[in-house]
């Protein structure tokens, strides 16, 4: 048995279309690997069949090179760290028979990792040459994704409540379908991203919905964007070609304010001020900026993810094995995948 020293996690993420492998030393990134699937965008999502395929042809490769750059052998592993889920199916089931049959090769242990405790726990990923600072509990996580828009009261790495999330779509799925109507590509969040940055966000107003709680709703400003562009159109068949900015702007716009909004509220009402951003969305440079202004504001400690950490990694699912693995929390080798679970 190890002790706290040299203890080397091997971290599997394909919860959906990323292929991700990442060495994690006592805490401290070694490597992490990600191996994205372009074959996606040609059909505007997610393909699962295909997204399944992919993995099967990345993984060997992907973990490979994951374990060289980190200058180990993957004899010297103490642990392998996997997303069991939630996620795609056939994408999981990809990672997972990968880890369980490599742990059962080396005979070390297995650590399940929950998808969503990894995009919150990314905040704790040190790098040995890095100065991060990682978040003190409890603390509040805004984990924003394609598939997630919640507030998350992070009490330590294995207890967290969710106090509030969308009751509909979530704010990247959001983002994601207004720019498809708009004609845009896919993923659309970094399109609305860099069209948003030469836009005037006061142009348009779109309906924010007055949900109670810290809970969220996307459904109805989705229409209402819907809704506005038929009119508008009806009058200038080029309108979005004419004015794809000041909408990606006002689209942003409306969406960060709507997600602040409710985060200022169980800031204020928790009296929690270590507010921390997590997942695809956290990407968003609207986003980012209004965290700068609410710390500035209101005397937040805030942590933003570095970008190679807003979408999914392998070293997100490290870390959480790493803190696991200090607690012996492992995972029978019949630990199946799940598809749906919350935080
Ligand atoms: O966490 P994530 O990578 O995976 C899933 O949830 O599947 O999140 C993906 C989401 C997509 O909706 C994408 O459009 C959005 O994150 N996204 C962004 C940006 N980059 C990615 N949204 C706004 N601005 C961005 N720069």
């Amino acid at each position: 048995m190890n002790d706290k020293h040299n203890i080397y996690i091997l971290g599997i993420e394909s919860s959906c279309d990323d292929t991700s492998a990442a060495v994690i030393r006592d805490g401290y990134l070694l490597s992490n690997v990600t191996s994205s699937q372009a074959v996606h965008e040609a059909y505007g999502g997610v393909v699962p069949e295909l997204a399944s395929r992919a993995h099967q042809q990345n993984i060997v490769p992907v973990v490979d090179q994951a374990l060289k750059q980190a200058g180990i052998d993957a004899s010297q592993l103490s642990a392998i760290a996997f997303t069991r889920g939630p996620g795609l199916m056939g994408s999981l089931l990809v990672g997972v028979s990968f880890a369980k049959g490599l742990a059962a090769s080396l005979g070390i242990p297995m650590i399940d990792v929950n998808h969503l405790h990894g995009h919150v726990l990314a905040h704790f990923i040190r790098t040995e040459d890095g100065e991060e600072t990682v978040p003190e509990y409890p603390f509040l996580c805004l984990l924003v994704s394609g598939g997630n828009s919640q507030i998350v009261l992070v009490k330590s790495y294995k207890d967290m409540e969710i106090i509030g999330q969308t009751i509909d779509d979530a704010a990247g799925e959001a983002i994601d379908k207004c720019s498809k109507v708009m004609g845009l590509g896919y993923p659309g969040g970094p399109i609305i991203d860099r069209l948003a940055r030469k836009g005037n966000p006061d142009a348009y107003t779109f309906a924010k919905p007055q949900i109670k709680g810290y809970d969220y709703s996307f459904s109805g400003l989705k229409t209402s964007f819907l809704y506005s562009l038929r009119d508008w159109l009806k009058d200038d068949p080029d309108f979005i070609a004419h004015h794809q900015e000041d909408l990606a702007a006002s689209l942003e716009k409306t969406i960060v304010d709507i997600l602040m909004k409710k985060l200022y509220k169980a800031s204020k009402d928790l009296k929690i001020k270590q507010i921390a951003v997590a997942g695809g969305v956290s990407a968003n440079t609207g986003l980012r900026e209004a965290f700068q202004q609410y710390a500035k504001r209101y005397g937040w400690k805030i942590f933003i993810p570095k970008f190679s950490y807003t979408t999914d990694n392998a070293a997100m699912i490290a870390i959480n094995g790493y803190f696991k693995y200090l607690e012996k929390d492992f995972c029978p080798m019949e630990a199946p995948a799940y598809s749906r679970v919350e935080v």
